[in-house]
């Protein structure tokens, strides 16, 4: 598979809400997943605690929701190295079209 050349930022909320979800496992496997070009950050409330854990990307702008330790992978594979973003993972506010979605 190519590697993405593009460089991102993944936010992964860390606030109240999305903590009691299980957000700092989901920051952990971010971090344990090396992905070229790519920034993991811990960042506070993105605004959607009643759908967490949150995850955004940057610059894509593309939003993630109840995000598992599990679906880590997924998205470092498919989105961050692969430049397809995990339809069945986006959150439908801002994606109500996920499989038309492609991140700018
Ligand atoms: S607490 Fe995570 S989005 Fe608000």
């Amino acid at each position: 598979m190519a590697e993405s050349s593009q460089r991102r930022c993944v936010l992964i909320c860390q606030n109240r809400s999305c903590l009691r979800s299980g957000a700092e496992a989901v920051l952990q496997e971010f971090r344990s997943i090396a992905t070229p070009n790519v920034l993991i950050s811990p960042s506070d409330c993105l605004g959607q605690c009643g759908s967490g854990p949150t995850v955004r990307v940057m610059p894509d702008d593309s939003w993630y929701c109840r995000i598992k330790p599990d679906d880590v992978e997924t998205i470092a594979t498919e989105h961050l190295q692969g430049d397809r973003p995990v339809a069945r993972l986006l959150h439908p506010r801002f994606h109500p079209h996920p499989d038309a979605f492609k991140p700018s």
